[in-house]
């Protein structure tokens, strides 16, 4: 027995595998194992010698099982930490020391006006950039022979012979999300809409594609008051100033009555813009209160409700405060360009953290 007993251990202390393992369990406590036709012998012996050899075989048969079992756990681990060491993987990557990409101007202005407005009370609202002509022009009060269309330089969507879905244009402004925000949540209503608008035009200043802001802010007692404390506190934050001068010039827009554009007083010393201070006016944006005829478009009663609007070309007021000349410069994708006039991916424009830096 004791023969057997260390056989049985070393061989098992040598397993290599747990298929070589395996193969020892059945030769030794399998069975037709040895251990077995040892225990098969009790019966030839007599009962004194049966009382000794009988717990001796019990005892041997679960010393082997139990080394069996532990050489087991022991290959286990072992092909685990095997796995672990050639499976190993390097999931970190270094950081770039060099800054790469930066923030478009205009992505970082549409940020910045965004945080001025939403601190105000005004959520962001989306339109599609394809729209028809009802939400573009008839819904906001200029109708099919309206000299305003013409003006526009209008993007027309081609339409097939035979085809009667609504004529489709690229949408002109911004404007029309204001019918579509009526539409969406009814009065009353505080949104801004940061968007792309398309003309036909290009110089300097024009470029076919360019973005707007437009603002609506619809309830039982807004008055140009209103309009006028928001768009000053706009002002001010967005150019980073304390005080501002605001004026109001009577104009006309088909969708708002009475109708302002609204310059902002300025100077042009020594070539850079300052803002509040000077004898130039500068004109940023048109706006009114909202036309009854839009109201009622959109789904709300101008007998209960009423608001002002307003729009502002974001292009026009990133030159402004980050002294770009020339606007198509912002569509060109010239790498340089974006490298100097862009912003650091992380700086995310707040009014407690800074807007710009
Ligand atoms: N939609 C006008 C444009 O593109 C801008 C504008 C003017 C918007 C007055 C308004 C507004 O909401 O009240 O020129």
């Amino acid at each position: 027995m004791d023969d057997l007993k260390s056989k049985y251990l070393t061989q098992i202390a040598d397993a290599a595998d747990e298929a070589v393992l395996e193969d020892i369990r059945i030769a030794a406590v399998g069975k037709k194992g040895e251990v077995a036709l040892k225990m098969r012998e009790l019966g030839k012996m007599t009962a004194e010698e049966r009382q000794v050899a009988g717990p001796a075989l019990n005892a041997l048969k679960s010393e082997i099982n139990s080394a069996l079992a532990a050489k087991k756990a022991a290959l286990a681990d072992a092909a685990l930490d095997e796995r672990l060491r050639s499976e190993w993987l390097d999931v970190t990557l270094p950081t770039r020391t060099q800054r790469r990409g930066t923030i478009h101007p205009i992505s970082q202005v549409s940020e910045e006006v965004t945080a001025i407005f939403a601190e105000m009370g005004f959520s962001v609202a989306e339109g599609p950039r394809i729209d028809t002509d009802w939400y573009n022009f008839d819904a906001l009060n200029i109708p099919g022979h309206h000299p305003a269309r013409a003006e526009m330089d209008t993007f027309y969507m081609h339409r097939a012979e035979g085809d009667n879905r609504p004529p489709h244009v690229l949408r002109t402004h911004t404007s029309p999300v204001q019918i579509r925000s009526m539409e969406a949540t009814g009065a009353p209503t505080r949104i801004i809409c940061p968007g792309g608008v398309y003309r036909a035009d290009y110089d300097q200043t024009h470029t076919p594609m360019f973005h707007q802001v437009e603002g609506l802010a619809i309830d039982k007692d807004i008055s140009m008051a209103n309009l006028k404390w928001v768009l000053e506190e706009f002002v001010k934050s967005y150019f980073e100033v304390d005080g501002v001068d605001l004026r109001f010039r009577a104009s006309h827009f088909p969708f708002t009555e009475p109708s302002a554009e609204v310059d902002i007083r300025c100077s042009w010393e020594g070539g850079t813009l300052k803002v509040g201070e000077g004898d130039d006016w500068l004109e940023i944006l048109g706006s009114g209160m909202v036309h009854p005829k839009v109201l009622e478009a959109g789904g709300i009663d101008p007998a209960e409700w009423q608001g002002f609007a307003f729009g502002m070309g974001i292009d026009r007021i990133a030159m402004l405060k980050y002294g770009v000349p020339d606007l198509r410069a912002f569509f060109d994708s010239d790498l340089r360009w974006l490298r100097h006039y862009g912003f650091a991916a992380l700086d995310v424009p707040t009014l407690h953290g800074g807007l710009s830096r």
